[in-house]
């Protein structure tokens, strides 16, 4: 059976100091995890935070990823780069990027393309703002935000991980119910068999205030595969107790 991944996703949040004891907590109090684990960091501590996880079964995510290869693009760090950091994951097209950083549906496609061919899993996100829920909106949304992705991926699809991240309930204590989350985690999985044989291999997260109290239940879904878990990533007790509802 497929495993569940949590993937922390720390934000504009960290130290050297800060991360370094986060981490130790994490390590100390991961044993022998029944899930796949990464934490999404900063780029300045992708490579203390990888010496820091080496060995372990905690694996090291991005952020981001620039959409070039290389040259003029000042302030972008490339997939090669990441490649080169022993980096796992990166978070692709995350609401905050889409809002604050204007990336489109095209751009964050073109970003799963140039991961997937540095070898990193690109975390695919995609979500509906209120607005757009409250417009009955939200299935249609999604699903454009993934077809370009699969549109610009073709076969290489079944590599990617998905993390269904609703933009009302991110940050905002406000999750989504167990039943609303799994109802579009369904639309994403049956486009996703759509576009490949291997679509069950694909992890679809659930991400937006995801916390030790209500992960067990989300991640209790029959097409909930994991969690991309911020604020409560940050916090080893709370991120540890998640990974042991991953079980
Ligand atoms: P949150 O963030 O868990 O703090 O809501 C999740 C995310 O934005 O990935």
């Amino acid at each position: 059976m497929k495993k569940k991944l949590i993937a922390g996703n720390w934000k504009m949040n960290g130290a050297t100091a800060t991360n370094a004891a986060l981490l130790q907590q994490l390590l100390a109090g991961v044993g022998q995890p029944a899930c796949d684990i990464a934490v999404c960091v900063p780029a300045p501590y992708l490579a203390e935070v990888g010496a820091l996880v080496k060995g372990s079964a905690i694996a090291v995510g991005a952020q981001d990823v620039s959409a070039h290869d290389a040259g003029a693009y000042t302030g972008e760090v490339s997939a090669s780069m990441l490649r080169d950091l022993a980096v796992r994951y990166a978070i692709v097209g995350h609401s905050e990027r889409r809002q604050y950083h204007g990336e489109t549906d095209g751009v964050v496609a073109s970003k799963a393309q140039k991961a997937l061919a540095a070898g990193i899993t690109p975390i695919v996100c995609v979500g509906e703002t209120l607005q757009e829920r409250e417009a009955g909106l939200t299935e249609e949304v999604v699903k454009r935000q993934l077809a370009a992705v699969i549109h610009t991926n073709g076969h290489c699809i079944s590599e990617i991980v998905v993390a269904y991240e609703p933009v009302w309930a991110i940050g905002t204590g406000k999750t989504a119910s167990p039943e609303q989350a799994q109802q579009v985690h369904a639309v994403l999985r049956a486009q996703l068999r759509a576009a490949t044989e291997h679509s069950d291999r694909v992890q679809i997260l659930y991400g937006g205030s995801m916390n030790a109290a209500n992960a067990a239940q989300l991640l209790g879904q029959a097409d909930i595969d994991g969690g991309l878990v911020g604020g409560a990533s940050l916090k080893a007790p709370d991120f540890l107790a998640i990974i042991a509802a991953a079980a």
